[in-house]
């Protein structure tokens, strides 16, 4: 087996797990794949369109002009926030379908149309009706982008950049938090309606820009090798990689991506010889087979790891403070919309700013350990800001640097997610599973995300009105839980393979695609590219 599979079987697609060294690879990576990196940048706008749109609700709802058109209890309030993750949540199992059927490019620009329209209809709302409609379907384009986003840019970039690529979209998603913030702050100065019609609106500027620009980018190789365009995927790859088409790196890396699609057949044909032969009902029963393979033993545990982290990442608290910050923050005792509006853009700052060290740095911390410190801080964070809510909170007049001080935690607290839970909580379920479950297992810890994000979204408002500062206590719990979750349950998985995976999890999974993987490398080794010569046969 040649190293590059190795590598690609043992850390695939999403880490890059070795050791301090690897970070300066990662960085040689991206300069000495331009290309690369800059269609996986250009795709990343997928991750900006994810926090643009759950961080404007924040600031737009707190906005004059809103209030009077949207009269809304609290209930009404936590569902209009939440309903854009009930969207991302059904988005995100609905994509699977036409990223395989139709390509990973095709679906990204179908998300954007998708987005498109909820964007107006959010922007020109008359009536809540129109804005939860609105928000519905942006959710759906959302969670389709953040599905099919990060396959895509994990497929056409080259094995040693990928853990890297996987944090640019976190870090993308960041970006779309701050700049959604500070646009609200710019607009809460707008005497009309146009203060939320333009921050709702602008971001259709980021559907167009995402779904005609993306047409510009290749199909993923990957994608086009499994449709049999394998020409095609030849040609991809000499684009990509900025060398000929009969260059041995390149022809490599094509029978790799040969291999790989057809280790997947094998392994279906291996498993499933009684749903062979095409058809409906044959490829639905291998698609059900697929999920009822991750509740096998081994496999169930990566599962239930996957969830979990995915609730807890969402449990600790942070959306409540992306969804809520000003309404939080007034609740601590800042007066004014100006000012709470200025609390809630240094949020997006912080949670920015602190997540560049994972991108940076994420093969040299070890996941679990930073999780577990992040965890502490975020606990020690919310339970001091529970015990300063309970002690002040119907006095906040003349106790103003009490509230201060809760404001100074939140930061703490958002900084600590955005180097740990934030990035680490999509890396570890995306490094877990063995190659052919990966996509199924992480469909599922991906739409725990975006289920748990709906839930926060929709209680907090109640909780803040309801039980005030037992709010925190609530997220308090949920963040030492974390901890306790971490300490048992998580395995390091910084540094390991594949086969490692099977020892952490127990089940034996990978051997045997190792002994299939090795049975069609053998099977493959001569094989010609198609309308090449061999090389050293001309
Ligand atoms: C989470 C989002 C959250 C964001 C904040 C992501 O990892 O999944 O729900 O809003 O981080 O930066």
């Amino acid at each position: 087996m040649s190293d590059s599979i190795k590598q690609e079987y043992a850390d695939d697609a999403i880490v890059h797990d070795h050791g301090p060294k690897k970070t300066t690879n990662a960085l040689r990576g991206f300069i000495d794949n331009p290309f690369v990196f800059a269609t996986a940048l250009f795709a990343s706008i997928g991750g900006i369109t994810f926090g643009y749109d759950q961080g404007v609700i924040s600031g737009v709802q707190e906005m004059e002009t809103f209030v009077q058109r949207f009269p809304m209890s609290s209930t009404e309030n936590g569902f209009v926030v939440a309903i854009l993750e009930l969207g991302a949540w059904a988005g995100s199992w609905l994509s699977a379908y036409p990223a395989d059927r139709f390509s990973r490019k095709y679906t990204i620009v179908i998300a954007c149309i998708i987005f498109l329209i909820g964007s107006a209809f959010q922007g020109g709302a008359q009536n809540v009706s129109y804005l939860m409609a609105g928000r519905f379907i942006c959710g759906m384009s959302v969670g389709s982008l953040s599905t099919v986003v990060p396959m895509y840019q994990s497929e056409i970039a080259p094995p040693e950049v990928r853990g890297s690529l996987v944090s640019l979209q976190q870090l993308a998603i960041t970006l779309g938090i701050l700049i959604a913030f500070w646009i609200n702050f710019g607009c809460q100065y707008i005497d009309s309606e146009a203060q939320w019609r333009i921050p709702l609106c602008l971001q259709i500027i980021l559907g167009i820009l995402l779904g005609i620009g993306i047409l510009f980018f290749p199909f993923s190789p990957r994608w086009l090798m499994s449709h049999g365009r394998e020409e095609e995927a030849l040609k991809v790859l000499s684009k990509l990689r900025r060398r000929p088409i009969d260059h041995p790196v390149i022809q490599e890396e094509w029978r790799e991506i040969k291999i790989s699609v057809e280790f997947d057949n094998e392994l279906e044909r291996h498993q499933y010889p009684q749903y062979q032969g095409g058809g409906v009902k044959n490829d639905v029963m291998i698609g059900l087979m697929g999920y009822r393979d991750l509740f096998r033993p081994g496999m169930f545990r990566r599962l239930a790891i996957g969830c979990v982290l995915m609730f807890f990442q969402q449990f600790c608290g942070t959306n409540s403070l992306i969804y809520y910050a000003p309404k939080i923050f007034q609740s601590l005792g800042l007066s004014g919309q100006t000012i709470s509006l200025l609390a809630t853009g240094v949020v997006g700052i912080i949670n920015f700013v602190a997540t560049w060290p994972t991108v940076m740095f994420l093969d040299v911390m070890g996941r679990k350990i930073t999780l577990i410190v992040a965890g502490c801080f975020m606990t020690l964070c919310m339970a001091i800001i529970a015990i300063i809510s309970a002690l002040y909170q119907d006095n906040w007049v003349g106790n103003e640097d009490k509230g201060w001080a809760c404001v100074a935690m939140t930061y703490v607290f958002i900084a600590n997610f955005a180097y740990a839970w934030g990035p680490i909580g999509w890396v570890i379920p995306a490094e877990i599973f063995p190659l052919r479950a990966r996509a199924k297992g992480m469909s599922i810890t991906t739409s725990s995300n975006w289920m748990c994000n709906f839930i926060i979204a929709q209680i907090t408002p109640v909780m803040l009105s309801s039980i005030g500062y037992g709010t925190y206590v609530f997220f308090a719990c949920f963040c030492f839980l974390s901890v306790i979750f971490v300490i048992f349950f998580v395995p390091e998985t910084k540094g390991r393979s594949l086969e490692d995976m099977d020892e952490l999890f127990g089940g034996g999974s990978a051997k045997t695609d190792n002994e299939i993987l090795q049975r069609i490398e053998q099977q493959y080794s001569g094989t010609y590219v198609p309308g090449i010569e061999k090389p050293g046969t001309a």
